[in-house]
């Protein structure tokens, strides 16, 4: 079954691309205060495994309001930073901080979509995906996308949440997961179905090596898997 955030008769990308625009406006602070600021963590973790630390051209797929394209740029002396992501909403956002932090002139953000890129062959040295993957509609051809972008040995970074499964952490972190955070998200963020879809989708998503073997089938080899904190998420590696 699809898990899509709404049960209209929209594709899950409209509809995905529908609820970003929606809750881009208190995305960031909801982000920090409901994993108590552990995602910055992660971020950091996942950008230090990028081999390459002088990338002509990174590429930050569904970059959202470029948290991780900042990071990357931060970590790793880059040329140019593309991000890509469908929801106009959640660009705005990220134009304006790279505009505070005059980033602007170093990272570019684009609308567009993950799974059918107006980009060229090989054109890019790393790419990365951080919480974005799930919410592809077709992960198979936004994986296939990716792979057809990259520079021959270029790397792929992605981080995604996975399920925790030792106990008692299993039971206590799907607590707050599927009851606390959806009702927290309920009151602060202005859509509803944002935090229950975060749990479906993440319940739904194929992690650790399942998803190695959708890397492998879209062409990636030397792919690879950390859990992060007790298994909330994980970062995977591939190269082309
Ligand atoms: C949970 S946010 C993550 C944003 C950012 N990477 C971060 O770490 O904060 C997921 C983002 O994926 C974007 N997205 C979902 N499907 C996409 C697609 N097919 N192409 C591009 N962006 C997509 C959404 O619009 C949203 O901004």
């Amino acid at each position: 079954m699809e898990i899509k955030p709404y049960d209209t008769r929209a594709s899950k990308k409209a509809e995905v691309e529908q609820m970003f625009d929606n809750i881009a406006g208190n995305y960031d602070l909801l982000n920090r205060v409901l994993s108590l600021g552990i995602d910055t963590i992660w971020r950091k973790k996942a950008i230090n495994t990028i081999a390459n630390k002088n990338p002509q051209y990174l590429l930050d797929l569904a970059t959202g309001t470029a948290d991780f394209a900042i990071e990357a740029n931060k970590q790793l002396n880059i040329e140019h930073v593309t991000g890509i992501d469908i929801s106009h909403e959640m660009l705005e956002v990220g134009r304006e901080k790279l505009r505070k932090k005059s980033l602007d002139h170093k990272i570019e953000l684009i609308k567009g979509d993950s799974e059918n890129l107006q980009l060229e062959d090989n054109s890019f040295d790393v790419a990365t995906v951080a919480f974005g993957v799930r919410n592809f509609e077709n992960l198979d051809t936004g994986l296939k996308e990716i792979h057809r972008v990259l520079n021959k040995g270029g790397q792929l970074v992605i981080l995604e949440f996975t399920k925790p499964t030792a106990f008692p952490f299993k039971q206590l972190f799907n607590a707050y997961f599927k009851y606390l955070l959806p009702l927290i998200g309920r009151f602060k963020s202005k859509d509803s179905n944002a935090y229950q879809y975060l749990y479906e989708s993440v319940q739904a998503f194929p992690d650790y090596d399942r998803f190695i073997g959708h890397l492998q089938d879209a062409g990636f080899s030397k792919c690879s898997y950390k859990a992060l904190s007790l298994g909330i998420c994980a970062i995977y590696q591939a190269y082309k």
